[in-house]
């Protein structure tokens, strides 16, 4: 099945950028995006679990919790209601990143339900769409990767990311109607290019809660591979409830079940992005 040649070649033109980037004459880290505007396709966990499989094999990472279900600020074992300051003050307030930046298996700037009003808060502002890419101008240099959860929506906090992004990791549950929610994102992604962010690219496509022994999760997969050929990730990430459980205790599913097969399926993943980071 094809979506039509355009998705999958806005999808497919923007390739081959080297690992690191030149930012005022200094490298420094990537910053992902995981984005879809789905719901529930695993973009909180992909965030925090390929974060920690990076700080594994001696990576810098800083995780960002822009989406106000704080979910992944939750997942760190951490109360949002008991934080003073979080990413709205960033957004809003120009408070400075480090000042709402934990330290936990990742760096982790951490959120509250007081993002939801950011969007409203934001929207009169000039510059709005870009009040993340200057926050996070001052910590770029320190960290080797910054991955950004977004909330599942194309909203501002979303385009802040995408804004602030060298590349968008996709997480795309293996399902039919989550392929074409790709189509809607890859849109939106056109707008960022043409407006805001001309470099931003789509890092690879990640299929999640795969399950090998239904064809509808396998034939997913080969849609996907059909519409958007090696942007797919090879890893997969299969069904387990092991990836609810680890949030439970407030860890990655790396500490959670170090050995299991769900900590090695992102360890597989983290493998890729290093690999691939010029390539995809
Ligand atoms: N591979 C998987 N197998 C089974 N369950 C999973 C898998 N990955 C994530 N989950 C669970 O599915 C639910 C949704 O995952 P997650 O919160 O990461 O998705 P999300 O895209 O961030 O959701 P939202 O759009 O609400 O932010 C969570 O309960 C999570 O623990
Ligand atoms: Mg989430």
């Amino acid at each position: 099945m094809q979506f039509g040649n355009s998705a999958a070649a806005g999808l497919l033109q923007q390739r081959g950028r080297p690992d690191l980037t030149i930012v005022g004459g200094v490298s420094v880290g990537q910053v992902i995006a995981f984005a879809n505007q789905k719901g529930g396709v695993a973009k909180t966990t992909t965030t925090l679990n390929l974060g920690v499989a990076l700080v594994e094999r001696g990576k810098r990472v800083l995780c960002v919790d822009l989406d106000p279900q704080s979910n992944l600020t939750m997942s760190q074992g951490i109360d949002p209601d008991d934080l003073e300051r979080t990413m709205f003050d960033v957004l809003v307030h120009k408070t400075p990143i480090e000042d709402v930046i934990l330290r936990r298996e990742i760096d982790l700037a951490a959120s509250s339900i007081d993002l939801a009003g950011a969007e409203l808060a934001l929207s009169s502002m000039i510059g709005r769409e870009r009040a993340l890419q200057k926050a996070l101008l001052p910590v770029r240099s320190a960290y080797d990767y910054i991955l950004i959860d977004t909330p599942p929506s194309l909203g501002l906090l979303t385009i802040n990311a995408l804004t602030a992004s060298d590349g968008v990791i996709v997480p795309v549950q293996c399902e039919y109607l989550s392929l074409r929610g790709l189509i809607q994102l890859e849109n939106t992604l056109t707008m960022i290019r043409e407006n805001l962010n001309p470099d931003v690219r789509i890092k690879g496509i990640l299929p999640t809660m795969f399950d090998g022994r239904t064809l509808h999760s396998r034939e997913a997969v080969e849609i996907l591979q059909e519409n958007f050929g090696d942007l797919v990730f090879e890893t997969k990430i299969r069904k387990t409830i092991r990836y609810a459980e680890a949030p439970v205790k407030g860890t990655s599913v790396l500490k959670y079940d170090s050995k299991g097969n769900a900590a090695k399926a992102y360890r597989d993943l983290a493998g890729e992005v290093l690999r691939n980071g010029k390539a995809k």
